[in-house]
């Protein structure tokens, strides 16, 4: 087989076969295949599409071609959650928990916040003592005891994967349905996950900016799931501002609590029970979603659900007395109050512009290796549709530094304030199964 032949097969608008897939992404990984036939035939790809059976082969192919996590010794169907990515994102926090109050085990590997997107592994480094690395054994044991484990990403998962994303990013091929899906896919189904629930966002602070290539995306998705037998679900979400009232890492955290006691944010808490529901139905531990719904409506009633986070924490060395004393998480030196420069309706918060103004504060990376501030952030005072009046708190900054002058400006033009009432919009705008 040549590269060269199938690189002109798809520039065509053929049908690559699983073995010539195969082929193509074991002697990319290998290093065989050089990255300037690979940009060809991402090119190619980009512009002829792929079949439905394609993308589950290169799906398949790129799982194949690292590490795949082994969780059959924990019992239950493993069912795990993805995000395509938003500014102050707590849902993985508050669901690991809340799923598992009800008997759904989470065997959860996530990872680090790059740019302006958080990671709940920082996050939950901001609980003390808390450890992220655990070996393998443990980490099942845990599951199966306490039906939750979150683990920091290790192994060499989906090489194929990073390398082509590497070279997607310079040869102006990212933005392919095709190459998305199967990236995204690929890294869940390689994490061991029987089950799979997409959130996928749409909006100024997300990938995908509107609503039919978000639903492009989530359909790509689900088939794949569906073809390499993972039963997947996607929920198209809003982010066109930032989820909840925190950004940032111990801020988080404290909402995550909030959430979890029933006293959380309303988009944040909706979204966590639209995604929560639709897991514990996958997991089979309900009749149908609105069965789970209720259950997780239950538990976080009970308590049962912030006691489940508060186990979870402990069995992981972390300070549990947090739970009911949040204000030990690390604290910031100083607040700052952005105030209103005029009466109105919030109209406008661009929700990467919040994430950039929280990540200059010290909350998020600029390069893989700098350190990052866990006290740091921002906590929103007024969202989208609300009514200011001059001189109101728009968001309280959390900051260890006196000088946040750059922070204020970037706020300042995140927000915009309307002299007439905006319309919302929808915080779920679809489901697909
Ligand atoms: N996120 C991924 O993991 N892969 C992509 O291709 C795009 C976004
Ligand atoms: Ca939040």
């Amino acid at each position: 087989m040549r590269m060269v032949d199938l690189i002109e097969k798809k520039r065509e608008g053929h049908e690559l076969t699983r073995e010539e897939i195969s082929f193509m992404i074991k002697g990319y990984t290998d290093g065989d295949i050089p990255d300037y036939q690979m940009s060809a035939m991402a090119m190619a790809i980009f512009f002829r599409d792929m079949t439905i059976s394609e993308r589950v082969d290169l799906t398949m192919a790129m799982v194949e071609s690292g590490d795949q996590i082994d969780l059959s010794s924990i019992e239950g169907i493993k069912v795990d959650k993805h995000s395509t990515g938003g500014v102050g994102d707590t849902t993985t926090l508050i669901l690991a928990p809340l799923v598992a109050s009800v008997g759904v085990p989470v065997a959860k590997m996530s990872g680090r916040g790059l740019g302006h997107t958080g990671g709940t592994i920082d996050k939950l480094e901001s609980i003390s003592g808390f450890q992220v690395e655990i070996d393998g054994e443990t980490f099942n044991n845990l599951v199966n005891k306490n039906k939750i484990a979150v683990v920091g990403q290790s192994g060499n998962l989906t090489p194929a994967d990073k390398k082509l994303y590497g070279l997607r990013d310079v040869t102006a091929t990212v933005d392919s349905i095709p190459l998305i899906a199967s990236s995204i896919m690929s890294k869940k189904i390689a994490s061991g996950a029987d089950a799979i629930v997409l959130d996928v966002k749409i909006g100024s602070g997300a990938f995908m900016k509107d609503l039919e290539s978000a639903k492009e995306l989530a359909h790509a998705m689900v088939q794949i799931g569906n073809g390499a037998s993972r039963k997947t679900i996607a929920v198209i979400s809003d982010m066109n501002q930032p989820l909840g009232f925190a950004i940032g890492n111990a801020l988080e955290v404290k909402e995550a609590i909030d959430t979890l006691k029933g006293k959380g944010p309303v988009d944040l808490h909706e979204l966590c029970l639209t995604l929560g529901s639709k897991m514990v139905y996958l997991a089979g531990k309900a009749e149908n979603v609105d069965e789970a719904r209720e259950m997780l409506e239950k538990s976080i009633e009970t308590g049962k659900a912030i006691e489940t986070f508060k186990t979870f924490i402990a069995a992981q060395g972390g300070d549990d007395s947090i739970i009911d004393d949040p204000s030990r998480l690390p604290t910031a030196s100083y607040t700052f109050e952005v105030e209103a420069k005029e009466d109105g309706y919030i109209a406008e918060i661009i929700a990467d512009k919040i994430g950039i103004a929280s990540s200059i504060l010290g909350a998020g990376r600029t390069t893989k290796e700098s350190e990052i501030d866990l006290a740091v952030g921002l906590v929103l005072n007024k969202k989208i549709g609300e009514l200011v009046k001059k001189g109101e708190s728009l968001v309280t900054i959390h900051s260890n530094t006196p000088e946040v002058t750059e922070v204020i400006n970037r706020i300042y033009d995140a927000y915009s304030i309307s002299q007439r009432s905006v319309e919302l919009n929808p915080l779920i705008y679809d489901i697909i199964y």
